[in-house]
C-alpha cells in the first residue's frame, strides 16, 4: 500500500518483552520496520544481539530525527513516563507495554496525543496477546456494551489453578509460579491485585470511556483465599478466579470492581486456567463473546507490540471515542454485592453493614456466611482485608437497589446470627 510509512524504531528495554520483539521482528521482514537502536539500563549485561545496537544514553534515541517510533518496554514506570512524554513531544509515535505507567498518567497522555498529533498505542499492556483494547475501541459501541468480565493477570490465575487442581496451598502455588517464571521474585503487585487493577483502568477507558485510577477502584488480590474457600467452591462445582468486572446498571451508570469471584463450571472464564487470560464481553445484540489467550510472556507480549507497530504504518490512533462523547459514562456507587465471607471469628465481621445474610455455616477453625452488602461499604471499610478474613464474590454478584427490599426480608435473626 502506497500510504504505508517506513518505521525506524528506537526501543527502550531488552528484557522479556524487548528481546521477544527483537526476535519477532527479525522473522517479520515483510513489515517495513527495523530497530535502529536499543536503550538499556546496564551497558555491561550480555545481550543476544550485536553490541553496536545498544546504548544506555536515552537521548541517542529520543533526539534522533530518523527514529519515528519509540517502543517503551522497560520496568521502571517513572523513567517510562519521561521517555514516552519526551518522545511524543519530539514528534515520535510511541508503543508501550507499561500498564502501571499508562494507568497512572492516562489522562495526561491522552491530552499529549491531542496536542502533538502523535499516536500512543498499548495493546500489550492489558491481556498481552489478546487483542482486546483495539476491539473495545473500534468494535463495541458504548450503548451496546452490557458488560465486560475478565481475567487479566496470569500469575494469580496460575496460582489459583494450582490451588484447585493440584490442591497446593497458596504459598506452595506461589513458589511454583515463581519457579516457572510466571510470578516475579517480588510478587506483591500481582498477588495483591495492583497489576490487574492497572490493566483494568486501561480497559475501563476503552470499554466505557471511564477515566479512573486505582485509588478509586474496589479491588483486592488473592492472598486471603484459603483451603476452606477452595473446598466450598469445589462442593458447588465452581472455581475461584480473580475477576475484573464492569456492568451497565438499570440507572445507566456502570458498576466496576476487581475481586476474587466464584465462577460456575458452565462459564467461559471457568476454562481459563494457568497463566492464560480471558475476556467475556456481553453486548446488546450479539450476546456473549469470549477472547482467550496468553496474558504474558516474551513472544505473546511481543506479538501485541508488533501489532501496534504494524498499525502505526497506516497512522492508526486511538480516538478515545467513548471518553469524548458528550454524555459520559459514570461509575456507580449505588449498588450492592452478593458476597461470601470466610473468617476465624465472627467478632471481626460487622454484621450491621450487610443488607441481608442469607447463609451461615459455622466450622471449628473457620466459618462462612453469604450475604449482600452495599458496594460503598466495602469500598470505605477494610475489615474484609484483615484478621485472616476472605471475601469472594458470588457468581451473579451485582444486586441493584430495586432488588434490595426483597432481600431485606431475610433478617439476621433468621440467619441465626443473633448470638
Ligand atoms: N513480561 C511480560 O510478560 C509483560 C507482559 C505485558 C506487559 N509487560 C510490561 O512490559 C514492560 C517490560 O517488562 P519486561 O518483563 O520485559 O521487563 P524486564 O524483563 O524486567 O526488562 C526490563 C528492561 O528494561 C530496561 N530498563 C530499565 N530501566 C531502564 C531505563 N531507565 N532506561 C532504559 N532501559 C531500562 C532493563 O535494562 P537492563 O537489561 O539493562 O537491565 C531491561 O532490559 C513492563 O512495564 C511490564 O509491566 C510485561
Amino acid at each position: 500500500m502506497g500510504s504505508e510509512k517506513t518505521l525506524v524504531i528506537g526501543m527502550f528495554g531488552f528484557g522479556v518483552v524487548g528481546e521477544g520483539l527483537y526476535k519477532i521482528l527479525k522473522q517479520t521482514p515483510s513489515l517495513k520496520a527495523s530497530i535502529k537502536k536499543v536503550c538499556i539500563k546496564n551497558p555491561h549485561k550480555k545481550r543476544s544481539a550485536p553490541a553496536d545496537l545498544f546504548t544506555s544514553e536515552k537521548n541517542d534515541l529520543l533526539f534522533d530525527p530518523e527514529i519515528n517510533v519509540i517502543v517503551e518496554v522497560i520496568n521502571d514506570s517513572q523513567a517510562g513516563y519521561e521517555i514516552v512524554t519526551t518522545a511524543l513531544k519530539n514528534g515520535k509515535d510511541v508503543v508501550s507495554a507499561s500498564k502501571k505507567m499508562l494507568s497512572e498518567h492516562l489522562q495526561e497522555l491522552i491530552e499529549l496525543q491531542n496536542t502533538t498529533g502523535k499516536s500512543l498505542l498499548y495493546e500489550a499492556s492489558a491481556c498481552a496477546s489478546i487483542p482486546v483494547i483495539r476491539n473495545l475501541e473500534e468494535y463495541y459501541d458504548n450503548d451496546l456494551l452490557h458488560s465486560i468480565k475478565a481475567i487479566v493477570n496470569g500469575s494469580t490465575n496460575f496460582i489459583l489453578t494450582k490451588m484447585f487442581e493440584e490442591h497446593l496451598n497458596f504459598k506452595e502455588a506461589l513458589l511454583l509460579a515463581q519457579q516457572l517464571g510466571f510470578a516475579e521474585s517480588d510478587p506483591t503487585l500481582d498477588i495483591e491485585g495492583y497489576d490487574a487493577a492497572n490493566k483494568w483502568v486501561l480497559l475501563l477507558a476503552h470499554s466505557y470511556g471511564i477515566n479512573t485510577n486505582i485509588k478509586e477502584m474496589l479491588f483486592n488480590g488473592i492472598t486471603q483465599i484459603n483451603e476452606l474457600d477452595a473446598k466450598v467452591a469445589q462442593a458447588k462445582n465452581q472455581s475461584i478466579k480473580l475477576v475484573a468486572q464492569a456492568q451497565k446498571l438499570n440507572n445507566g451508570k456502570v458498576a466496576s470492581f476487581l475481586l476474587p469471584q466464584f465462577i460456575d463450571a458452565n462459564e467461559h472464564l471457568y476454562f481459563v486456567k494457568n497463566e492464560y487470560n480471558g475476556v467475556v464481553i456481553e453486548s446488546g445484540f450479539a450476546d456473549k463473546q469470549f477472547f482467550y489467550g496468553k496474558g504474558a510472556g516474551s513472544f505473546p507480549t511481543g506479538s501485541a507490540v508488533l501489532s501496534d507497530i504494524a498499525a502505526l504504518r497506516y497512522g492508526y490512533k486511538y480516538e478515545y471515542k467513548k471518553l469524548n462523547q458528550p454524555i459520559k459514562a459514570e461509575l456507580s456507587w449505588d449498588f450492592h454485592l452478593k458476597v461470601y465471607v470466610s473468617f476465624e471469628d465472627i467478632k471481626f465481621i460487622p454484621k450491621e453493614e450487610f443488607n441481608s445474610i442469607e447463609e451461615w455455616h459455622a466450622g471449628n477453625e473457620r466459618s462462612y456466611l453469604i450475604g449482600t452488602i452495599p458496594f460503598k461499604s466495602l469500598f470505605q471499610k477494610n475489615w474484609w482485608k484483615s484478621n485472616n478474613t476472605s471475601l469472594i464474590l458470588m457468581p451473579q454478584c451485582i444486586v441493584e437497589d430495586s432488588q434490595i427490599s426483597e432481600l431485606k426480608k431475610l433478617s439476621l435473626s433468621l440467619a441465626g446470627l443473633e448470638s
